[in-house]
C-alpha cells in the first residue's frame, strides 16, 4: 500500500513537470503551421529563446510578437545574418535555409 502511495505521488510530481514544459511550449507550439515552420521553432529554441523568450514578449532582446508586421522577411533575414547592437550575428553559425527558415517563421507574427 505505502509503495502504490509512493508510484502516485511520483507519478503526480511527473505530471506536473510534463504541463509546466507543455505550457511554455503552447506558445511556440501553436505558430507551427508548416513543416518548416517546425525546423524555426526548434531553431528559435536552440539559439533566441534565452534573449527573446518563449512567448516571444522579449527579454534583452526586444518583442518578437507582432515583427512580421514592421519588417519583412528580406529585412529579418539581414538582421539575422548582421546582427544588431546586442543581437548575434548569425551567418557564420546557421546554414542559409535555416535563417530563411527563421525569417518566414517571424515574418508570420502580425
Ligand atoms: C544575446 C541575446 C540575443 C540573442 C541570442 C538573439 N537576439 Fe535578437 N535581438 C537582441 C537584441 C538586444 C536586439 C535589439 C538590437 C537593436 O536594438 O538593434 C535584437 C533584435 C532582434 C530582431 C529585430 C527586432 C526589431 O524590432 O527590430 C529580430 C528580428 C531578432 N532579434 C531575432 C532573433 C532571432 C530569430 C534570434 C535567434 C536566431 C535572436 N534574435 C537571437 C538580442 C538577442
Amino acid at each position: 500500500m505505502r509503495q502504490l502511495y509512493f508510484l502516485a505521488a511520483a507519478l503526480v510530481v511527473l505530471l506536473l513537470s510534463a504541463c509546466g514544459q507543455q505550457k511554455d511550449d503552447a506558445f511556440l507550439q501553436s505558430s507551427i503551421t508548416t513543416p518548416a515552420d517546425e525546423e524555426a521553432v526548434s531553431l528559435y529554441k536552440k539559439q533566441c529563446i534565452s534573449c527573446h523568450a518563449a512567448d516571444l514578449s522579449g527579454r534583452v532582446g526586444p518583442n518578437l510578437q507582432k515583427i512580421g508586421s514592421s519588417l519583412s522577411e528580406e529585412q529579418l533575414i539581414s538582421i539575422l545574418e548582421e546582427g544588431s547592437k546586442g543581437m548575434p550575428a548569425y551567418k557564420n553559425r546557421l546554414e542559409k535555409e535555416e535563417i530563411e527558415a527563421l525569417a518566414q517563421w517571424l515574418a508570420k507574427r502580425k
